[in-house]
C-alpha cells in the first residue's frame, strides 16, 4: 500500500505517448483500446483533459477525454478525428487505465477526482462515459449516475452510460 503522497497526477504531452499507451493496451482488450494514433489525435487536439499519474517517477496510470456539447459518447468520437469543441460545456471521458501492478493503491480514484475537480473548476456543466455493468458501483462510488445502456458498443460489449451534474446553469 503506498501513500497519496507517492502519486503525482499532471497533464500528459506527447512525450509521454509510448508510456501512456503501454499503459492502455495492458488495462483494454485489442478492440477496447484506443490506438497510438488516437492517443497523438487526443493530445494534439485537447491536450488540457488527458492526465497521467506518476508513482515514484513512473508513469502507471492514465484518464483522458474530450470537451463537446454532444451529451453521450458515441464510438465514432474514440477514433482519431473524432468531434469535439474546446469550449464545449460537457466533459466526456474516454478512459481511465492503471498499470496492472500499480491498481489497488488508490492511484484510479486519484485520477477520477483530479478530472472530475479540474471539469468543475472549468464551469463545465456535466461529465459522462461508459462503462461495463461490473464496474457501475465503482463509479457510483464517485458521485456518478447510471443512466441505462448506451449506444456504444465498444469492446463488443454491453455499456452503460455513466454521468455526473456539476454545475447547474
Ligand atoms: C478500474 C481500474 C482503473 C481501477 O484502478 P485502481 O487504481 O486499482 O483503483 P483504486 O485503487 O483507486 O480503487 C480500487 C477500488 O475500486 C474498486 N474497483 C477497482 N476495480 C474494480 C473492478 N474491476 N470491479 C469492481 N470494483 C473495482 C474496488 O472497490 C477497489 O477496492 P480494492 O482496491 O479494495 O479492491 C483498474 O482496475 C484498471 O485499469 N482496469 C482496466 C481498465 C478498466 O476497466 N478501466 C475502466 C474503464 S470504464
Amino acid at each position: 500500500m503506498c501513500l497519496n503522497e507517492e502519486i503525482i497526477i499532471s497533464n500528459a504531452s506527447a512525450a509521454d505517448i509510448d508510456a501512456l499507451h503501454e499503459i492502455e493496451t495492458l488495462s483494454f482488450p485489442e478492440d477496447k483500446a484506443a490506438s497510438r494514433k488516437a492517443f497523438e489525435y487526443r493530445l494534439n487536439s485537447f491536450p488540457q483533459w488527458f492526465f497521467k499519474a506518476e508513482y515514484n517517477g513512473r508513469i502507471v496510470g492514465l484518464i483522458d477525454g474530450s470537451p463537446s456539447d454532444n451529451e453521450y459518447i458515441t464510438d465514432d468520437l474514440y477514433q482519431v478525428g473524432g468531434e469535439f469543441n474546446v469550449n464545449g460545456k460537457n466533459l466526456l471521458i474516454f478512459g481511465l487505465a492503471v498499470n496492472p501492478n500499480y491498481r489497488h493503491r488508490g492511484i484510479a480514484h486519484r485520477l477520477m477526482n483530479h478530472i472530475i475537480h479540474t471539469a468543475k473548476a472549468q464551469g463545465k456543466k456535466r461529465i459522462s462515459f461508459t462503462c461495463k455493468e461490473s464496474l457501475i458501483p465503482f463509479y457510483e462510488s464517485f458521485g456518478y449516475e447510471n443512466h441505462g445502456i448506451s449506444k456504444s458498443v465498444i469492446g463488443n460489449t454491453t455499456n452503460y452510460n455513466m454521468e455526473m451534474y456539476l454545475n447547474i446553469i
